[in-house]
């Protein structure tokens, strides 16, 4: 991610912050929308899930300039969910409920340059993800 990208998936990510709990619902809409088996994967109630995947992709956002100090805790992240039955090709599916999402929360500031902002720290986190699992 160049620095440019990363200031704009900060300041995208601000503008959902303050509806975290409406963007998350839309997300998992999105994604279960685009793959309804992934449901099984997850529990009946998702209010904690919702809580949880913001947390991590605050986390995720404030730090994507320094990026050594998060890897290894996206790493585990990762591992964690090879057990969750996550599968590879999963991620695909994710990344796109989630640019689906941004793109809906966002409206006409998801310009290109923050479309493309957004795909390549997805593609950085998931990779991440995946660079610690078995499947690698
Ligand atoms: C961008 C990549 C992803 C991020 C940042 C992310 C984030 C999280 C977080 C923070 C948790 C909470 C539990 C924990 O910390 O271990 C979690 C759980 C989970 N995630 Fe992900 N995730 C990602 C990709 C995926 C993908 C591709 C799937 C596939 C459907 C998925 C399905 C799940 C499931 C099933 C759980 C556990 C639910 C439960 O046991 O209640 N995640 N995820």
């Amino acid at each position: 991610m160049t620095p440019t990208q990363q200031t704009l998936v900060q300041t995208s990510f601000a503008k959902v912050a303050p509806i975290a709990d409406v963007a998350a619902r839309l997300f998992y809409e999105n994604l279960f929308e685009r793959d309804p088996d992934l449901r099984s994967l997850f529990k009946e109630d998702m209010t904690e899930q919702r809580q949880k995947l913001m947390a991590m992709l605050s986390v995720a956002v404030a730090n994507v300039g320094d990026w050594n100090k998060i890897a290894e805790a996206v790493q585990a992240l990762g591992r964690r969910h090879v057990n969750y039955g996550v599968k590879p090709q999963d991620y695909a599916t994710v990344a796109a409920a989630l640019i689906a999402t941004l793109e809906q929360g966002l409206g006409e500031d998801f310009t290109p340059e923050v479309h493309d902002a957004w795909e390549a720290c997805i593609a950085a986190v998931a990779g991440e993800m995946l660079s610690a699992s078995p499947f690698h």
